[in-house]
């Protein structure tokens, strides 16, 4: 049957008043990947240090064999702040040398897990049907995924960001609940090398993330924040922050000292949404 203009208008202004409902009930995060960087005592000297918020939701990502100390130091601090692993292996336990179990991140005290990071990919090889595992057991086990996609410079001169994003998120969420699921897209490009995305290129990127998940879960797409990554800092963190389809952002480099942190923290928490 050939829609109407009526229904299509409908369907337009339908699809208008769900986004912004759901722009303002999305969770907003300021994540921190401090991937393989920094001792007991120069964590210790970070959260001495940070100041933190109420009004925003951060998560510290330590290396892990640092997720212990820094729970017990996030408790001493009294901060709202949330631990995640770096990556999680996709069974409970075994002959699997050097990986670390979901049971053993809720252990102690992890939320979250980024999962499929371009470093990952990159020198573990990790690839998408790898990826899906992980998600799937860090769901089933309770962990919340932060899962990592990004196209390479190659991908994105060769014009090919979308084709790889749609192959990332189709391949890792084949089969998956994804009621509690947070995407990261993380131009590989942009990654540790000072050059961040535009905001608008992001804005853009984000919007289409939004469309294949929306191919996946329908109008429940509106409530997954997808956040930014790549050489954020405190000076463009209020553009990205501006941005409705950019519900916060992964920080690397800049997560790593306590006040260029607390500036990024302080522009996600006090920032009224544009919309
Ligand atoms: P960066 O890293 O902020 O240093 O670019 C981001 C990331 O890899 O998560």
């Amino acid at each position: 049957m050939e829609p109407s203009i009526e229904n299509y208008i409908k369907n337009l202004v339908r699809d208008a008043i769900l986004h912004l409902q759901f722009r303002n009930e999305r969770q907003t995060y300021v994540v921190a990947n401090w991937k393989m960087n920094k001792t007991i005592a120069e964590a210790t000297e970070f959260f001495q240090k940070l100041k933190g918020r109420q009004d925003v939701k951060v998560v510290v990502c330590p290396p892990a064999p640092m997720l212990y100390p820094v729970q017990l130091m996030i408790k001493q601090i009294k901060k709202p702040i949330g631990l995640g692993g770096q990556n999680v292996h996709w069974e409970e336990k075994g002959a699997y040398t050097g990986e670390i179990s979901t049971g053993m991140l809720k252990d102690v005290g992890c939320e979250y897990a980024i999962i499929g990071h371009s470093e990952r990919r990159q020198y573990f090889l990790e690839d998408d049907a790898t990826i899906n595992r992980k998600v799937k057991k860090a769901i089933k086990a309770g962990i919340i995924p932060i899962l990592c996609v990004g196209e390479t410079l190659e991908e994105k001169n060769l014009l090919q960001t979308e084709q790889v994003l749609s192959r990332q998120l189709f391949g890792a969420l084949k089969g998956i609940d994804m009621s509690q699921l947070i995407i990261a897209y993380e131009p590989v490009w942009a990654i540790g090398t000072g050059q961040s995305a535009t905001a608008d290129l992001a804005e853009q990127t984000h919007a289409y993330i939004r469309s294949v998940l929306k191919q996946l879960v329908g109008h429940r797409a509106e409530t997954i924040s997808i956040l930014y990554g790549g050489s954020v800092n405190g000076e463009n963190a209020a553009d990205f922050r501006s941005m409705p389809n950019i519900d916060g952002v992964l920080v690397g480099g800049a997560s790593l000292n306590a006040s260029s942190f607390d500036e990024i923290i302080d522009v996600f928490a006090k920032g009224v949404p544009n919309i």
